[in-house]
């Protein structure tokens, strides 16, 4: 999770500036809208779930083989799209189970939303209510948000878990072996564990009411789309429980398992009284026949406003110092550190002089086909107004003439997508530094790689020489 994470913020905190402002008013102007989500889509998740258990013997269950390709496939749908994924393993006494945790790159670290589902079935059946249902809507929420071009002023972290099934296990897992930091910066966790029943209620948790606005803000969705709901106190019954323990805020929704809908509940919901909410809970029948499409598809758009919601919540955005620069080593003086790319550009030689200081990044130059890199991962703080990549530029060539044979692209890689900022070459060479800046403004929340290409062709060189970069917000 964070610890993975390399961002420039954490370079900053290792070095000399140490403060840091509150600002309450940071963050996008206006919250995204909610979205309207595609039942379509989580009816083809729940799909390939079912698949899935049908190849291995009927069933997802903790121990068997059905689980870890649910796994393995909710994982990979999340990598395509850009999110950074790990997946923890434990051990439990039905066999090896593992945890997916996806992160959102970007947003407020020291403000983490979580939404999560657990991925494990029993092992009389597929699954496909209990909890393929909140997996696949939580999964379609997660890809929606990628697609959406959004940028949270939170961090977004979705969670699939593992041998809820035995006793919460995989929820437990995570937060056990979560650092005592880390479980400070999660503001909220949201749970999804059975969201479609086929004889459906519309259950709010009430079991953590304490400072909790999630619970409220979904119930005034609810009402706001003419849904009754009913709070349920669901105690220990799912994974928010090992969130509520550490005294994180937690909400979630049930649409109902084996107990029996009261008249009362039909004439309010429909359905069938005298008939349990999901009568194939935990059976061998917790196949695609056993879903409510409808339920479905308002509850789909209900974790949708939440989560587009509370990727918004203002819990008091920290944002660097304005002008401070969240590149680390801006300067190269420190060689190579928290730089990466191909070997060689960073250095001291005397072959070409430096802006400030002995060491810069010296790319090209070498008079023969060849390909140079050099880049660095940042996280454009969400709110700040106006952010700017700067950098100092001179550059000598052996070329002539008006053809651009030997270039140097300055990009930012965004997720799977790369910008280029600038493109240099051997035409317009100059022996004087200057120096370039580019609005990153368009990434504000967002975490992205910033990046210095050469090229060259097979022969007389091209030597660009980057020093004094920067990233900064005003
Ligand atoms: N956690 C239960 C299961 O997976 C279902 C449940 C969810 C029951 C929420 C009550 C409330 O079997
Ligand atoms: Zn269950
Ligand atoms: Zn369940």
């Amino acid at each position: 999770m964070r610890t993975l994470r390399t961002t420039a913020l954490s370079a900053l905190a290792a070095g000399a500036v140490v403060a840091s402002t509150l600002v309450g008013t940071g963050g996008p102007a206006t919250a995204a809208p909610s979205p309207d989500l595609s039942v379509t889509n989580v009816t083809a998740h729940l799909q390939k779930l079912q698949d899935i258990a049908t190849a291995n013997g009927g069933n997802r269950a903790t121990g068997r083989p059905g689980y870890k390709a649910s796994l393995d496939w909710v994982k990979a749908r999340l990598d395509a799209v850009g999110y950074t994924t790990q997946v923890q393993t434990f051990s439990t006494s039905s066999g090896t189970s593992y945890n997916l945790v996806a992160d959102w790159p970007g947003g407020d670290a020291e403000h983490v939303v979580m939404t999560g589902a657990h991925l494990d079935s029993v092992s009389s059946g597929p699954g496909i209510n209990d909890n393929g249902t909140g997996s696949a809507a939580v999964l379609e929420a997660a890809l929606a948000w990628a697609a959406s071009g959004n940028t949270p002023r939170n961090h977004l972290r979705f969670a699939w878990w593992g041998a809820e099934e035995q006793g919460l296990l995989g929820s437990n897992h995570y937060m056990r072996n979560l650092p005592t930091a880390d479980k400070d910066r999660i503001d909220l966790y949201m749970n999804y564990d059975m969201v479609g029943s086929p004889n459906p209620g519309y259950f709010v948790y009430d079991d953590n009411p304490a400072g909790n606005g999630a619970r409220d803000a979904m119930t005034a969705y609810y009402t706001s789309k003419g849904i009754p709901w009913e709070y349920i106190d669901v105690q220990g019954r799912s994974d928010h429980a090992s969130f509520r323990s550490y005294g994180i805020p937690t909400t979630g929704m049930y649409s109902g398992g084996e107990t029996i809908k009261t008249s009362a509940q039909a004439s309010k919901w429909g359905g069938t009284a005298g008939q349990a909410f999901d009568p194939c809970y935990h059976r061998s029948c917790d196949t695609m026949a056993n879903v409510n499409t409808t339920a479905l598809d308002r509850n789909l758009d209900m974790i949708g406003h939440m989560v587009w919601l509370y990727a918004d919540k203002d819990y008091g955005t920290t944002l660097p110092p304005t002008g401070a620069n969240l590149l680390g080593n801006p300067g190269f003086e420190s060689g190579a550190t928290v730089w990466t790319g191909t070997a060689g550009p960073i250095t001291s030689s005397t072959g070409r002089p430096a802006r400030t200081g002995s060491w810069k990044a010296w790319l090209g130059g070498n008079g023969s086909t060849s390909t140079e890199t050099i880049s660095q991962q940042v996280t454009v703080p969400a709110g700040a107004t106006a952010a700017r990549l700067s950098y100092w530029l001179r550059s000598d060539t052996a070329e002539s003439g008006t053809t651009a044979y030997d270039t140097l692209r300055v990009q930012v890689v965004s997720g799977s997508t790369t910008t280029t900022l600038r493109t240099f070459s051997n035409v317009g060479t100059s022996t004087t530094y200057a120096q370039f800046s580019h609005s990153l403004a368009a990434y504000a929340g967002k975490t992205v790689t910033v990046k210095f290409l050469a090229t060259e062709d097979s022969s007389l060189q091209t030597s660009f020489v980057v020093d004094d970069t920067a990233v900064t917000t005003s």
